[in-house]
């Protein structure tokens, strides 16, 4: 029992991976189940390590943006002015609706509620009436930066201050695909796939070479049959598609009270 209340995931894990390679069995469906474990993969998985996001030529324009949520955290990455590439919360500063959806090229970041306005660095430019608030300080209202970082023409985000650089991390795999000349690789081709299922699910079967070998003409068809995705209805919610697409969405930063 994790809490004295119900099934303890962590320790289901580990009793699993303790067993001999010999006796290895799948995963718990603690894992796939419980909040207990949801919970512990936010923490401890999505919101520390780097994700990616796409290809860097994708966003070639000062403007050109693309979002996503990583951890319950909604957030931008966008092309700068200054030609630079820079990730931010995508969490109006004033009463917490999402600011941009899907990918695009802006001029300015204009909030859909209130109509509060961002340059593309996430300064605050404009507030409506706020100019009668002898508190209110515009500086104090930029969207918070998030890390982003390019490595051969990825462009990866982390919530973590503190991780480790993506090239560093990524250091024995540079050297395997050097010869690949990633770097000049140009974005020809995007879609955009929700899976309402438990990512994990969807990582197994990416991975597992059974699958590749006897479901590589219809991969998706495979995937798409009830029996291969029945874990969808234990699954509490699916870790890595949910957005925030209206307001009142939770946010890490805390904001000032100083708003209308
Ligand atoms: S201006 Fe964005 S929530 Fe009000």
């Amino acid at each position: 029992m994790a809490d004295g209340s119900g099934p303890d995931p962590i320790a289901d894990l580990r009793a699993n991976t303790d067993a001999p390679f010999e006796r290895a069995r799948a995963m718990p469906r603690s894992v796939y189940t419980t909040d207990t474990f949801l919970a512990a993969e936010l923490d401890h998985i999505f919101g520390r390590d780097w994700y990616c996001v796409g290809r860097a030529d994708a966003l070639s324009q000062a403007g050109d943006y693309v979002t996503g949520t990583l951890a319950g955290e909604p957030f931008i990455v966008l092309r700068g002015r200054d030609g630079a590439l820079a990730a931010m919360s995508n969490v109006c500063r004033h009463r917490m609706s999402t600011l941009l959806e899907g990918r695009g090229n802006t001029r300015a970041i204009v909030c859909p509620y209130h109509a509060w306005t961002y340059n593309l660095d996430g300064t605050l430019r404009g507030a409506p009436a706020m100019e009668q608030n002898d508190a209110f300080c515009k500086s104090d209202y930029a969207l918070p930066k998030i890390r982003c970082e390019e490595w051969l023409g990825w462009v990866f985000v982390t919530l973590d201050p503190d991780a480790t650089p993506v090239a560093q991390q990524l250091a024995q795999v540079e050297a395997m695909v050097s010869g690949y000349d990633m770097t000049n690789y140009t974005e020809t081709f995007y879609e955009e796939h929700v899976w309402d299922t438990n990512w994990k699910v969807l990582a197994e079967n990416l991975w597992r070479a059974t699958t590749c070998r006897s479901a590589t003409r219809a991969p998706s068809a495979a995937c798409r049959g009830s029996k291969t995705w029945s874990a969808r209805r234990d699954c509490p919610r699916s870790t890595i598609t949910r957005s925030s697409r209206t307001t009142g969405c939770a946010s890490r930063w805390p904001i000032p009270t100083t708003i209308g």
